[in-house]
């Protein structure tokens, strides 16, 4: 990330998220409020960002939208909305299935944790970001009418500071409680080592019947991360924001690579049974799927 500015990635994933809740097919498939909130929050950051979601009602505008995507990100549009989708679910299972608080590890701009906390005011929900990103997070949360007394925020860079450390100063986390935690879009750009120090981190916080819900991309041989479509383009465009992507798991090793950290795998999807599952009615070899980017669910213990 550059010093001093938020993750530009995280503005990215928020503007995408906004371009696939407007559109009739994927607003199904999007988490509810998700799109609405996530408006909101990006308006807040700047006019230009502002004038930008003013265009997003001109067809011209989303028109340009989608090609920027065939030429960026094939697929990035549904694949937000499944991933938003998939996690949201996941989430929502894990609290019915016994666990009692929220930790949301590099939230960006994303709102699960403020639609979670509004529905659960019971539970305390957590979100943990690089200061730079929740400064941007905090402005946008400012024009909400209300925000969710549950919801606690901590900034962290989580390069310089163990995410168990974060927890342990905040008085309202409870270690002895089942936690699902969340790491959408993050491990990628952490190192491996990070990305191993977190999890170890988690496995010690998280007593037994605890969840992790997950997105990873997958690696190469030497542990490059591996990107399909414009691999070059998107490699150069993340390296100018200051975010390269620095990790992945190949997925055939994930569970191995879970179990050694503590964690069995429970679940595991790629883009095509997440559109099957979402979208069934789209048929996977004529759409554009971003099939880079994996999602998964892993339990502590017996969970
Ligand atoms: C691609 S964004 C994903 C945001 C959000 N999870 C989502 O899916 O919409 C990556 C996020 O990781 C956070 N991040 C990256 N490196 C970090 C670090 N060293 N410490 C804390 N957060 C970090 C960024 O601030 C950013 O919010």
């Amino acid at each position: 990330m550059r010093e001093g500015q938020p993750s530009k990635t995280a503005l990215g994933v928020a503007r995408g998220l906004v371009f696939a809740a407007a559109d009739p097919l994927l607003a199904k498939v999007c988490p509810p409020r998700a799109g609405d909130y996530a408006e909101k929050i990006l308006g807040a950051q700047s006019r230009t960002q502002a004038l930008e979601l003013k265009l997003l009602s001109q067809s011209w505008y989303r028109a340009l939208g989608r090609v920027h995507e065939r030429i960026w990100i094939r697929g990035g549009f549904l694949h937000l909305a499944l991933r938003k989708r998939f996690i949201d679910d996941s989430v929502r299972a894990a609290l019915q299935d016994g666990t009692e608080q929220l930790v949301v590890v590099g939230g960006g701009l994303d709102t699960l944790a403020l639609r979670i906390a509004e529905d659960e005011p019971s539970r305390p929900v957590f979100e943990i970001d690089h200061p730079d990103s929740q400064t941007a997070k905090r402005r946008g949360l400012d024009v909400l009418p209300i925000r969710p007394a549950n919801l606690h925020l901590e900034a962290a860079d989580l390069a310089q500071r163990s995410l168990r450390d974060v927890l342990s100063h905040s008085a309202r986390f409870d270690a002895t409680k089942p936690t699902v935690f969340v790491a959408e879009g993050l491990l990628m750009y952490l190192e491996h080592d990070d990305v191993k120090r977190l999890l170890d981190d988690i496995a010690t916080i998280a007593p037994t019947r605890s969840r992790l819900v997950f997105t990873f991309l997958s690696a190469d041989d030497a542990g490059r991360p591996v990107i399909g479509h414009a691999a070059a383009r998107t490699r150069f465009l993340l390296k100018l924001y200051g975010e390269p992507l620095r990790s992945g798991i190949h997925p055939d090793r994930l569970g191995e690579y879970l179990r050694e950290r503590g964690f069995a795998l429970r679940e595991h999807w790629d883009e095509r049974r997440l559109l099957a599952r979402y979208l069934p009615e789209r048929d996977a070899q004529t759409t554009p799927l971003l099939d880079w980017e994996y999602a998964a669910v892993a339990g502590r213990g017996e969970a």
